[in-house]
């Protein structure tokens, strides 16, 4: 049987855009199940889009204060997830939260990566937080979305260890790498479990 066609994948940042930078890297790879086939930030600003940009991929940008609310601005998500023909979401390093209409029509194909070992430390701060514990290792998590934050089903987990004289700054650095490495292993599992999504 032929190779089905890559999974065209959107990925939505809102700054820097280092987990994407290595889903694109990864995407390069002949046989990886997915194409990164549009970036999409909340801030036009980001520094991302011009990274995303200068791979040739197609970028948008969206602000939420052009929309008069949060429905109409995840409406509008879903509209130009649709023109391009999206079968899957990779959330990476997106600072908001999404509502339950645009991640409920997503279910099962958006994913998202949160710095912590989930289910501990949900939402911000994590690095603080696992050194406030005192933990002796922290992580990072890809999972799906479902409406509840950072709770939906676990796709993988990368652990590293927390060091004698760690600060947020070094420890965030050091599950960045690991972040680096799982997001586009988790993709592709994923992508390769799936077909494509149909048209609503
Ligand atoms: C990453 O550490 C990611 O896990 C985190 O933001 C950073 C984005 O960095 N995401 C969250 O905290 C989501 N709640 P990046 O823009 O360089 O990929």
């Amino acid at each position: 049987m032929p190779a089905s066609p890559p999974l065209r994948v959107a990925i939505l940042i809102s700054g820097r855009g280092s987990n994407m930078a290595s889903l694109i890297e990864a995407a390069r790879e002949p046989g990886y199940p997915a194409k990164i086939a549009l970036v999409l930030s909340n801030r036009p600003q980001a520094a991302g889009l011009a990274t995303a940009a200068a791979a040739g991929i197609p970028t948008a940008s969206l602000r939420q204060r052009d929309f008069p609310d949060r429905d109409a601005f995840d409406a509008e998500i879903g509209r130009v997830l649709a023109a391009h023909a999206i079968d899957l979401v990779c959330l990476a390093g997106f600072m908001r939260i999404l509502t339950p209409g645009l991640v409920e029509a997503w279910r099962g194909r958006m994913l998202n990566i949160h710095p912590s070992l989930l289910p501990l430390y949900k939402g911000l701060d994590t690095h603080e937080r696992a050194l406030a514990a005192g933990d002796a290792e922290h992580g990072c998590t890809v999972h799906f979305v479902v409406p509840e934050l950072d709770s939906g089903p676990v796709v993988a987990q990368a652990r590293v260890p927390i060091l004698p004289g760690d600060d947020a700054d070094s420890l965030a650095a050091r599950v960045l790498g690991a972040e680096h490495a799982l997001y586009p292993k988790a993709l592709a599992e994923v992508a390769a479990s799936l077909g494509p999504k149909s048209v609503p």
